[in-house]
Order: structure tokens, then C-alpha cells, then sequence
């Protein structure tokens, strides 16, 4: 039989092509990592995460700035924190001369039309580099959960839009979510970290903040990457709980949890395109192996196709230079 239907008529011409395009990227629906630390006049390159830095604050400002004139007006903050200031309970991360609050407070006055989000867990402060608190060789669930919610509502109170519980301890949305209202801090958003599996795709971020585990590795509260089941009883849990967003990470490796969830779930699914899977492109291209620009956009389409609304990415101020409403 004769076959009437040829897909490539509308492949035919640019416009055509553009035309029946079905998924497109905003430069609003990123959200863009940068990493902190203390001092002045600092911007150290990320070794295995090239064009990424650790800012201090002053020059953070200028960076957040030309990302504001490009349209690019979401951050995630996360703190490189000095070795001795680190202990087994994180106790600096709501330290009331900590350097990071300081800095979410010091940027929402620079720019109040930005959306800062932050991230809740104990490793960057943690002397164990583990997201909870250590004892006996287990992370321990309960002594860790009133440390995140210290930690959530000193960030709630420095001016930061949403908070992001990296952590996977178990009820920690909900343990969250009542102190942030009991504190009167009932506009802040989280977005929960819900799918965050024990991944290789984090080295980069890692090194970045200097927060390897020093012992053992975090299967015991991320996921296990060969589940997918799982992510809908986690998802379940912290849209219970009260999560404004659902997260799954790293996101190129995980497009079908992004897409179950989206099928699943009526709040924003987020995907966290992480440093390993941008430290590959990088890497590739500087050896002129691939082109970076379509390969970024082919990869960043691929995450928001698979139904992810929220993208947290560090290609996200190329992208927004692409200046392409694509
Ligand atoms: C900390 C945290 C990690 C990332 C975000 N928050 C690392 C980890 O869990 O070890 C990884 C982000 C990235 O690789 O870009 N809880």
C-alpha cells in the first residue's frame, strides 16, 4: 500500500522545522549554581569543572549581575567552608557570622528580583564530609534532622526564595516545612532533593567545596542508581510533606525518573544537571571532540523534554549568551 504520510514535510525548511518544534528552553527556567567562599577579591577556577569558580562576595555580585542583564536571575549558592571552621555537627552552617547567610542577605539587597536558593545539608560543614551527622560509623537520621531545620530557617531568615534539601534523610521535608511556619517563615519554598542518587556524575562539586566523604560512601541515604520505583515512594513522602518543587539528580542519566515523576506529580518537577555531566562536555570540547554549544543545548533540551520544568545547570549562563529563544 502506498504510504500518505512523510515526517520529513515538515522537517522540510528552518521554519517549518521551527514551526512544529515541540519543546523549548527559557532562560527562566534555569537556575544557576555558583560556589562561595569567604574573603575578598577571590575567583579560584573549579580543576575539574573549568569556567566554574569560587567567588567571594564581591565578585559574586558582579558575576550575578551580568547573569541578571543576560535574563538569567536564578541562583543556587553553596559554601566552600575553611577546614577548621568544620566540625561532627556542622554547627557553622547557622553560625550567626556565617559567611554564606551573610552573603544571601548582602545579595537579595543588591538585587531583590533575583531567586536565591540555597542548599540544606551537613557536608560542606561536616568534619566527617557526610550529609548527616556521623556517629559510630552510621549516619544517624534523627540527631540530624534539628540541625537541617536550624540550618533552613537561619537561611530562611537571611532572604533566601527557596530552600533545597540536599540531605535524603528520611522526613526531613516535613521536619523542615514545621519549622520554617512555627518561625513565621511560611513563604519560603523547598524544593526537595526527592530522587538524589549515589552518583560519580558529584566529583567536580566535590572538589569544588572540598567535602568528599572521609569515609564511606552516601548509599546508605541516596538512592541506588538502578532504582526507579523508589523515587515515586520518595516523591510521595515530600509531597506530603509539604515540597513546593520535586528534584531529581544528576539528570542526563536519569531522564526516566524525571519524566515518571512528571507523570506522576502535579508541582514543578526540577532536574539538577550536576557537575560531572557538565564537566564531560567540557572536557570533550576543549579537546574539540564535540561542539559545545549544540551539545548543551541538545542535552538541556533532552532533561526538559523528559519533563523536567526547573533546570539547576552550570551551562546555564552559556546557554542564556546564546541569546536564542529556542
Ligand atoms: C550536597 C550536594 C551535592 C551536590 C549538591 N548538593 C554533593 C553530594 O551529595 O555529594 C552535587 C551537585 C553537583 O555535582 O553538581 N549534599
Amino acid at each position: 500500500m502506498f504510504n500518505f504520510r512523510h515526517p520529513r514535510r515538515l522537517r522540510a525548511t528552518e521554519t517549518i522545522r521551527q514551526q512544529v518544534q515541540e519543546t523549548h528552553l527559557r532562560v527562566s527556567q534555569f537556575i544557576y549554581p555558583l560556589f562561595l567562599v569567604d574573603g575578598k577579591n577571590t575567583q579560584i577556577e573549579v580543576a575539574s569543572l573549568p569556567n566554574n569558580y569560587r567567588w567571594s562576595l564581591d565578585k559574586m555580585l558582579i558575576e550575578i549581575e551580568s547573569c541578571m542583564n543576560l535574563g538569567l536571575k536564578s541562583f543556587v549558592l553553596f559554601p566552600a567552608v575553611a577546614e577548621e571552621l568544620k566540625d561532627k555537627w556542622g554547627t557553622y552552617s547557622y553560625a550567626e557570622d556565617n559567611f554564606y547567610l551573610k552573603a544571601i542577605r548582602t545579595i537579595k539587597e543588591c538585587f531583590p528580583e533575583s531567586c536565591i536558593m540555597t542548599d540544606i545539608a551537613l557536608d560542606p560543614y561536616s568534619s566527617d564530609g557526610h550529609d548527616g551527622v556521623v556517629e559510630h560509623g552510621k549516619i544517624v537520621n534523627e540527631l540530624t534532622l534539628p540541625i537541617l531545620a536550624k540550618m533552613a530557617v537561619a537561611q530562611a531568615q537571611a532572604g533566601a526564595d527557596i530552600l533545597g534539601p540536599s540531605d535524603m534523610m528520611d522526613g526531613r521535608v516535613g521536619y523542615i516545612r514545621a519549622a520554617l511556619d512555627s518561625q513565621q517563615q511560611q513563604q519560603v519554598a523547598i524544593m526537595s532533593y526527592t530522587a538524589k542518587y549515589a552518583s560519580a556524575f558529584y566529583g567536580p562539586f566535590r572538589d569544588a567545596l572540598n567535602s568528599a566523604p572521609k569515609m564511606g560512601d552516601k548509599k546508605t541515604y541516596q538512592m541506588n542508581p538502578a532504582n526507579k520505583r523508589e523515587a515515586l515512594i520518595e516523591a510521595a513522602l515530600d509531597y506530603q510533606e509539604g515540597a513546593d518543587y520535586l528534584m531529581v539528580k544528576p539528570a542526563l542519566a536519569y531522564l526516566d525518573i524525571i519524566h515518571i515523576l512528571k507523570e506522576n506529580f502535579d508541582i514543578p518537577i526540577a532536574a539538577y544537571n550536576v557537575s560531572g555531566e557538565a564537566a564531560m562536555l567540557i572536557a570533550a570540547a576543549q579537546r574539540g571532540w564535540l561542539n559545545y554549544d549544540k551539545a548543551m543545548v541538545e542535552m538541556l533540551t533532552s532533561i526538559h523534554r523528559a519533563g523536567a520544568d526547573v533546570i539547576l545547570s552550570y551551562f546555564a549562563k552559556d546557554f542564556a549568551k546564546l541569546g536564542i529563544s529556542y
